[in-house]
């Protein structure tokens, strides 16, 4: 684990948005290493949460970290688009936090498969109960399909040539590992290290770990059917690393600001979205991408 993994991006951007000092229950519902939750549990010693992760190694290292607030904290190994059953006393609920994507502590763990830069088995899942591993996709899935991924979820050019080539790999059984994935994206772009260039394997695996966690799917919903659960005064604050994620909270938040058929369920705090600044950049680059947007239930 690295030391951005204890460091949770725009954390007082977060707060203030959640409006954390106010006593009640509030739900992180990307526990991850547990860095935001520490700080909701700081700002207001009486106030409780509930944090759920879809990774249970995530969650082990989360509840090592809230041993402290034991008594004020019940953890749940889950998916967010469950929320719904999990009987979240909403009466209660102050604020929720989606802090979208993978963890520096996933990125990190070679075994999990999430880094071209680690060496590991094509995994990606982050709930190892699921059985879709990013090896199955590339194994088993339709030529134009894995065109479709790349394109749609990695925004690579040229995902004819990428799909054609994996197809020929796989063929040869020598599509097994995170490098092998990698050296055959800098053959098929050319790769030459560049400033300001990103590299094809993170736009690659990235595609690739959408698809294999459906990340995007289910996203709008679940968020319209937790403002639905909440109360008035509620908090919404969401954080998204990249731009299909992001419109996928615009578009809902906006919805379920507009009154064009129906009394409002949200006011939007953040017209634009809320981004690091160069100083939080500079300590922490994966605050670099992202974007928070914020409502509250009305
Ligand atoms: C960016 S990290 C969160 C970091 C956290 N806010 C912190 O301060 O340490 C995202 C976490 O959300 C989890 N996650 C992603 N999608 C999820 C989902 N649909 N349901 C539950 N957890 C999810 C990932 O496993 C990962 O641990």
């Amino acid at each position: 684990m690295t030391e951005i993994g204890h460091c949770p991006v725009l954390p007082t951007e977060v707060l203030e948005f959640l409006d954390a000092g106010r006593e009640g229950t509030y739900v992180d519902c990307t526990l991850g290493l547990a860095g935001h939750a520490v700080a909701i549990l700081e700002r207001n010693p009486r106030s409780k949460l509930i944090g759920l992760d879809r990774d249970g190694q995530s969650l082990e290292k989360a509840r090592e970290r809230l041993a402290d607030y034991a008594g004020r904290v019940k953890l749940f190994h889950a998916d967010f688009k469950c929320l719904p059953e999990l009987g979240i006393p909403f009466k209660k609920v102050r604020g929720v936090l989606v802090d979208l994507g993978i963890s520096s502590f996933q990125l990190d763990s070679p075994e999990r498969g999430f880094s071209h830069t680690h060496e590991g088995p094509l995994d990606m899942r982050m709930d190892l109960r699921n059985k879709t591993t990013a090896g199955k996709i590339l194994h088993t899935y339709p030529e134009q399909k894995l065109v479709e991924i790349f394109a749609k979820y990695g925004e690579l050019a040229q995902t004819r040539r990428l799909a054609r080539e994996i197809v020929h790999l796989r063929k040869l059984g020598r599509l097994e590992t995170t490098s092998d994935l990698r050296i055959l994206t800098e053959e098929v772009y050319r790769w030459r290290p560049q400033r300001g260039r990103i590299h094809p394997a993170a736009k690659a695996f990235q595609a690739l770990r959408i698809e294999v966690n459906q990340e995007l799917e289910g996203l709008g919903p679940f968020i319209e059917e937790t403002v639905r659960l909440s109360i008035p005064g509620t908090r919404f604050v969401a954080i998204s690393f990249h731009s299909l994620e992001d419109r996928i909270v615009k578009h809902t938040f906006a919805g379920l600001a507009s009154s064009s058929d129906r009394a409002p369920l949200l006011s939007i705090l953040t017209k634009k979205p809320v981004m690091a600044g160069e100083e939080e950049v500079a300590a922490n680059s994966r605050s670099r991408s992202a974007k928070l947007r914020a409502a509250e239930r009305v």
